[in-house]
């Protein structure tokens, strides 16, 4: 179990929760990298945090501006020497792609750039509210085509287009949250999986944040183990 990748998204702006999910969640049993978004990057003290956080971390800014705003945004992360992942959106186009791989390449060689295909909230419904003609497994067939084009070193999408992407894009890194144990809620999520399926479906890693951070962690950490020894 140890070669799959499990990204807790560590989804609060509170310091002590924070450090409790990186407590309760440490497992010798399991791959376990945190993942911190925006939340918690934004709050006050996040950032400090972070500049001496001790093991690799993986920082969701999920960037989308002009490529010369989106790679600045990116020098600004220099001194993150832990940060190992950071994700973009594909939206921003190729350009956009490449200047942030460039700039993270120069900053620090280990930091991957993982580009986000369409969110794991969206459905076919909401795509064509924003205007999209395509399906979603059309559109992150595509945008991982793009992705790949661009050097960057990864995507993101749901485990459910898992499978095709990797069909057309053998071995492109793959990193799939809506992720929820049986029978958990799916929350604000559209396209969700199990972690066995989302394996199955040869995923690289997979993002998990309220399947086991809402509640007693360490016992989901502990579901989670026995349903991925299913
Ligand atoms: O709580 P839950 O497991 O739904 O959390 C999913 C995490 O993955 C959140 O931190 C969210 O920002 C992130 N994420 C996502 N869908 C994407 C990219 C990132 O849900 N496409």
């Amino acid at each position: 179990m140890m070669n799959k990748n499990i990204f807790v998204a560590c989804d609060t702006s509170s310091l002590k929760e924070i450090k409790k999910i990186i407590n309760d969640t440490k497992t010798n049993k399991l791959q376990i990298i945190p993942k911190f978004g925006l939340q918690f990057f934004y709050s006050k003290g996040g950032r400090r945090f972070l500049e001496n956080f001790k093991s690799d971390y993986f920082l969701d800014i999920k960037a989308n501006d002009i490529p010369q705003t989106a790679l600045s945004a990116v020098d600004s992360l220099k001194d993150l020497k832990k940060c190992k992942y950071i994700t973009v959106h594909a939206n921003g186009g190729l350009e956009m792609l490449k200047a942030i791989k460039k700039k993270a390449k120069s900053i620090n060689k280990d930091l991957k750039v993982l580009g986000v295909t369409i969110l794991t909230s969206l459905n076919n419904k909401s795509l064509k509210e924003i205007g999209h003609t395509k399906s979603v497994k059309q559109l992150v067939l595509k945008q991982a085509g793009l992705i790949k084009k661009s050097g960057c070193d990864g995507i993101v999408c749901s485990a459910q287009e898992a499978k095709i992407v990797k069909k057309k894009f053998k071995k492109l890194f793959i990193v799939a949250p809506g992720i929820r144990l049986p029978g958990d809620s799916v929350h604000d999520q559209s396209r969700v999986m199990t972690p066995n399926y989302a394996f199955k479906n040869k995923v690289s890693g997979i993002v998990m944040g309220r399947s086991l951070i809402k509640g007693n962690i360490k016992n989901n950490i502990k579901r989670l183990i026995n349903h991925l020894n299913q």
